[in-house]
């Protein structure tokens, strides 16, 4: 089945099937440039203060192109821009990260773009649980997709000018996989070193490639395992960002019958109070995010 003929038995609108399509047009464009042009640095900072790499910024132009060249898209914000944009009179709202991993391409290591489609005339005030549609395209060996529109969460792979859907239904339950992110806090904090001696001792495996969308692809097609990102007492949102990163990968999860928190509440749950709001992540099957709650109180 191709990704059109699912959306339209998931009864999603043409309206919303286009801005789908127009988010994947930009990622097939982004593919192509990958493997085509500059991958150094565009000499320029975000507002995160991170330097940003020319692929970031070449890739957000191109979802800004394709977003605004559809009617139906009223409104866009981006990891890479200072705020959002208003770009229309349509209803719905488009959030990405166009460029997940971008410190990886010159390693030649998979990176992604991550999106979320809300209808709301801000950003601020919405929660995650407000997403129609989550995603992100991953640019590896293959093109695929993971995306839900509420209706489960599926892969869907670019084969013969087209996506096909390639795995309905994926389910992520317990099993021996961790992705310890931003490990280099444990010298501030002693309770992630319990929790890392924990997954050692008990034979877990480790798969971590340092790019938040390949790290969690694994998660959702090997249907186990968890992915974290916790903040330390020198800055204690961690470096995620809410509205781009943690709230379209916890909406993916919680319908793949994972879960996603901050420690403290569901990601979902959190209201985007500001564009470039970050959060601590715990995401993955069930029990395994329980067990780091409680270790990293
Ligand atoms: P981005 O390239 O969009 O800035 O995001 C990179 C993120 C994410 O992909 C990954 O999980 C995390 O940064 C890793 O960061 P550190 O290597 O700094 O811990
Ligand atoms: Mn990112
Ligand atoms: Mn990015």
């Amino acid at each position: 089945m191709n990704l059109r003929d699912y959306l339209h038995s998931c009864y999603i609108s043409e309206d919303l099937t286009s801005v789908i399509m127009s988010i994947l047009k930009a990622g097939k464009e982004i593919s192509e440039k990958i493997k085509n042009v500059d991958i150094g640095t565009a000499g320029t900072e975000n507002i995160y203060g991170e330097e940003q790499m020319a692929l970031d910024v070449l890739s957000d132009k191109i979802f800004q192109q394709e977003l605004k060249s559809n009617r139906n898209v009223g409104l866009i914000a981006s990891e890479e821009l200072h705020d959002e944009i208003k770009i229309g009179d349509g209803n719905y709202a488009v959030c990405y990260d166009p460029l997940d991993g971008s410190s990886l391409i010159d390693t030649n290591l998979s990176v992604g773009s991550i999106f979320s489609i809300y209808e709301s005339s801000s950003f601020i005030g919405v929660a995650g649980k407000d997403q129609l549609v989550a995603g992100f395209i991953v640019y590896g060996p293959r093109l695929t997709l993971i995306i839900s529109v509420s209706h489960g969460t599926i892969e869907c792979s670019y084969k013969d000018n087209e996506w096909l859907v390639t795995k309905d239904n994926l389910i992520v339950s317990e099993g021996k996989m961790f992705a310890p992110g931003n490990l280099r806090i444990i010298s501030e904090r002693d309770d992630y070193m319990k929790l890392m001696e924990f997954w050692m001792k008990n034979g877990y495996t480790l798969r971590y490639s340092g790019g938040m969308v390949p790290d969690i692809n694994q998660i959702f097609l090997k249907g186990k395992g968890i992915f974290i990102y916790p903040g330390c007492p020198s800055k204690p949102e961690g470096k995620l960002r809410l509205l781009f990163e943690c709230a379209p990968m916890a909406f993916l999860m919680e319908q793949a019958k994972g879960i996603a928190t901050d420690g403290n509440a569901r990601i979902l749950d959190k209201v985007i109070q500001s564009i470039d709001q970050k959060s601590p992540i715990y995401l993955g099957s069930i029990e395994e995010v329980k067990r780091v709650q409680t270790y990293l109180s």
